[in-house]
């Protein structure tokens, strides 16, 4: 197992296809809504406009690994997405993704469609949670750092 350092980077359109592949990583497990859900793939695909969104990619051995959606909402980023091929579990990318997000904003929050594993891991980043609802088949809830 590698024990270099996880590399964040903004994403242009030219990497949407190593997006999308991470995304399918997940096909078949829990997590299916992120990658047939067509609001979420236009999600994706927007980021990369240089509107409101931000796409930043987790890079290891020069292989993106990860990577994470927000969302600008006035000073606020507000992070909607965070994803890390499957095979790359647990070696830190999500959370390397978060904290790229924490350096570049002064306010940061999050709402993602998460089990308690993902909670965990914002907390652990400094977050708080401040809310939680459940409109789909698992919990959403909402960080602030
Ligand atoms: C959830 C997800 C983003 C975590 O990515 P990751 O790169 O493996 O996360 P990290 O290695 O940074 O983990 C940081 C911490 O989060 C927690 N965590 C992450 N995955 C976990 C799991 N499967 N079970 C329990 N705790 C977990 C742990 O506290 C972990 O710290 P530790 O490894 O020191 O114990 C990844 O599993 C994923 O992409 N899942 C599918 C998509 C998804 O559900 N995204 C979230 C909603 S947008």
């Amino acid at each position: 197992m590698s024990t270099d350092p996880v590399g964040v980077r903004e994403g242009t359109a030219a990497d949407l296809p190593a997006v999308f592949a991470i995304a399918d990583t997940w096909i078949g497990g829990k997590s299916k809504l992120y990658y047939q859900d067509n609001e979420q793939r236009a999600l994706i695909r927007t980021a990369v406009d240089k509107g409101n969104k931000r796409l930043l990619l987790a890079e290891l051995e020069g292989q993106v690994v990860g990577f994470a959606v927000y969302v600008m909402e006035g000073e606020v980023a507000f992070i909607t997405l965070v994803i890390t091929a499957r095979d790359h579990g647990r070696r830190g990318v999500a959370s390397e993704l978060i904290r790229a997000v924490v350096a570049r904003h002064t306010q940061v929050g999050a709402c993602n469609d998460v089990g308690p594993e993902m909670k965990q891991m914002y907390v652990k980043l400094g977050f708080r949670c401040i809310d939680k609802f459940q409109p789909g088949p698992y919990r959403n809830w909402v960080f602030e750092r």
